[in-house]
Order: C-alpha cells, then sequence, then structure tokens
C-alpha cells in the first residue's frame, strides 16, 4: 500500500482557470475563464528577448535576477510612487507573481502563525498559506463596493497575525482599495506588529480616476511591506512568469531564501526583455490602460442592454463581476447575440473564493474581453 501523499494540496483538485481553459479549447469557444489576453504582448520586447535567447548568456543568471531587471526594477518603483528600493538587496526576480507569493509566504509564515486574507481570494492564496503552516483569518468583503470594515478587521486581526495578504487591485472583484482603506490597513498591521504581502500585479491596470497606491507607500509600512509586481500582466506576457518582489533589505533577504530553493532563477533573456519593457514611455502605460477599459467597456455594454436588469459592477480594473440573481442565462443569451461567440463564462462559486465551504455560487466574472472579431 503506498503511503498518502501530503493532503493539503491534493484536497484542492484542479484549478478553475485550468478547468475552463480546457473547456474551451474542447468547444473551440472564446475562452473568458482564465485571465489572458488575445495579443501576444509588444513586439520589440519580444524582439529583445529572442535577441537574448540567440546572443546569450543562456546559463543561470544570478539567483536575485539579473542585474539590469532589478535596476529596471528599480527605477519603476521610484518612477511610477516615489518608492526607493537598493537594486542589489531591494528586489528579488521570480518565476511570475505565483512564485513570489509562494516565497513570500514560505518565508514569513511559521506553522500555527495567523495570516488574514481578504475575501474573495485569488485562488493561489489559501493552498499556498495552508501549505506553508498558516491558520487563515478571513476578512470578507462584499459587493457592490467591496469595502473594508473595521469590524471585520477587529475579528480577524490578534497579537497571533503574522502578516495580511493584499491583493490591490483586486482580482476577481476589481476592487482598487482607496487611502482610507489603506491607512486602516496600515493601522492594523503596525498594532499587531505585523508583515504586508501586497500582490499587485495589476497596478498598472487600474480605470478611470481610480489610482493605484501602493500599502508600502503610507508611513511606517515601508519595513514591513513587500510588493509583488508581475510582467505578465504589465505587457500581456502572460506564458514568460517573470516576477519581482521589492521590499526592504531584511525582508528581501529572508525572501530570497525560499526563492533559491524554489526555482532558484528565472530564464535571464525574460528578464532582460521584461527590464527594457518597465523603461517604456508614459504613452505605452497610457495605451495599456485605455486598451483594457476599451474591452471592458465592451463587454459591459455587451452582457447590459438598457432596461436589463443585471446589476453589473463598474469595476476599475480589468475584471467585472455580475451579481448572478438572473444573469447567467440572460446575460449569455445577451453577449451571444451581440457578438456571435461561442462562450465558455466562468461562473465561480463561493468555493473558488472563500476558505468556508459549501456557499451557493454568487458571482459570474469576465476577465478578459477578446478582440471583437465578427
Ligand atoms: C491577483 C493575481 N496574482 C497573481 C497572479 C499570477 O501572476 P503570474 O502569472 O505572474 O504568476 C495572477 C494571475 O492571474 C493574479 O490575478
Amino acid at each position: 500500500m503506498v503511503k498518502q501523499s501530503n493532503d493539503v494540496l491534493s484536497g484542492f483538485g484542479t484549478t478553475v482557470f485550468e478547468v475552463m481553459s480546457k473547456l474551451a479549447i474542447q468547444h473551440k469557444a472564446i475562452n473568458l475563464g482564465q485571465g489572458f489576453p488575445d495579443e501576444d504582448g509588444p513586439e520589440d520586447i519580444r524582439a529583445m528577448a529572442a535577441k537574448g535567447l540567440m546572443d546569450g548568456p543562456n546559463q543561470y543568471p544570478p539567483m536575485m535576477g539579473t542585474a539590469e531587471l532589478r535596476q529596471a526594477v528599480t527605477d519603476a518603483n521610484h518612477r511610477f510612487y516615489g518608492i526607493a528600493v537598493e537594486p542589489d538587496s531591494g528586489v528579488l526576480v521570480t518565476s511570475g507573481a505565483t512564485e513570489a507569493l509562494n516565497d513570500c509566504l514560505m518565508a514569513l509564515i511559521n506553522p500555527g502563525d495567523e495570516v488574514v486574507l481578504l475575501e474573495p481570494l485569488y485562488d493561489c492564496y489559501l493552498p499556498l498559506v495552508l501549505r506553508a503552516g498558516g491558520i487563515v483569518k478571513s476578512v470578507r468583503l462584499d459587493p457592490p463596493h467591496w469595502g473594508l470594515q473595521k469590524d471585520r478587521l477587529d475579528a480577524a486581526f490578534s497579537e497571533k497575525t503574522k502578516l495580511v495578504l493584499l491583493n490591490n487591485p483586486m482580482n476577481p472583484t476589481g476592487k482598487v482599495f482607496t487611502l482610507s482603506e489603506l491607512e486602516l490597513l496600515a493601522e492594523y498591521v503596525q498594532k499587531y506588529d505585523a508583515y504586508a504581502v501586497c500582490d499587485e500585479v495589476y497596478e498598472h491596470i487600474v480605470f478611470g480616476l481610480n489610482r493605484h497606491i501602493p500599502l508600502a507607500t503610507l508611513p511606517g509600512m515601508g519595513d514591513r511591506t513587500v510588493r509583488i509586481g508581475s510582467a505578465g500582466k504589465t505587457f500581456s506576457l502572460t506564458g514568460w512568469k517573470v516576477g519581482y518582489v521589492t521590499g526592504a533589505e531584511e525582508l528581501i533577504a529572508k525572501i530570497a531564501k525560499a526563492h533559491q530553493f524554489v526555482t532558484f532563477t528565472t530564464p535571464p533573456a525574460l528578464q532582460n526583455a521584461v527590464a527594457f519593457g518597465l523603461g517604456k514611455d508614459d504613452e505605452f502605460y497610457q495605451n495599456l490602460k485605455d486598451s483594457m477599459q476599451h474591452k471592458r467597456d465592451f463587454i459591459k455594454n455587451a452582457c447590459n442592454p438598457s432596461g436589463s436588469r443585471q446589476q453589473i459592477a463598474t469595476a476599475p480594473i480589468l475584471s467585472m463581476l455580475i451579481s448572478i440573481l438572473l444573469a447567467l442565462r440572460e446575460l449569455t443569451k445577451n453577449f451571444a447575440r451581440r457578438s456571435r461567440p461561442k462562450l465558455v463564462l466562468r461562473q465561480f462559486r463561493s468555493a473558488h473564493f472563500t476558505h468556508q465551504r459549501g456557499r451557493k455560487p454568487i458571482l459570474c466574472a469576465f476577465v478578459f474581453a477578446s478582440e471583437r472579431k465578427s
């Protein structure tokens, strides 16, 4: 009899993204279930990567990341948020934000530590926290504004809190946290002497008058916060899996201890091409927002003809959440009538978003609108 494998991860089944993408391939349907763009990323960045592959070197780059990318991440932190980080000691390059999250959680959590998670959750948070031995204390956010509520923070934080994992801008809700909400959260993190791990992969995809404020920029937070970014999201190159973590030297040194045993490095040609990308001018970043907002608006209008009873959240980032009420049937009909594709909708069940089991399905989300071809 073979002994049982670790049951924390095997208990989770296959991620909803993989399930939906397989269905989309099987039915030749437009895949709105997994968040990847239908464009293939900026050509000049891809050309840089191709050149890097041919010219080399193609051997292990430095464990912390190539000097070019660490410098570019440092420059971007300063340019967009006025954050000062040291390229040699305050930046760690990882194989995607997912590896960065894993490294941060492995490095900071001891078994039995409490970890505050804001629900609805991005899918890998729960398994990674549990595998690291963390005990989840969840703070539920409610539609339509997904605001942080003080009484829920009171219930979740305690002397045992080791860290809070904040996704801002937030997937799947599209929430962009306001300055006053971030100030409230910072108060709790400091009161309980905890860390903040901030997943900010959508930092550049914020619409309208909303603006992204890294928690790390708030007073007293710089030394206890790490910020995670992803080239996959910023450059529509999701298959590359190049991520970066920035923070205070002592924290990054601890996280690098996990990284060295997880992947150790990330392909050097991709790193240097991303370094080039991060230096792109303001027009590039503006176009990214504008084109994503255009797609968001297209699908929103397609799903919400006048007179419809569906409630569509005007999320300030790409994700759109639609309250399920009557929505799913009517919505599929409306969308199909207007754009005539076969459609794979992502109908989330609460189990995809929460550590509490057994709730009814509540939400339906589109993550990316593909380019309209007909
Ligand atoms: C909130 C969030 N964090 C992390 C990731 C993963 O990023 P990466 O592909 O860089 O690992 C995603 C991908 O969809 C995401 O939505």
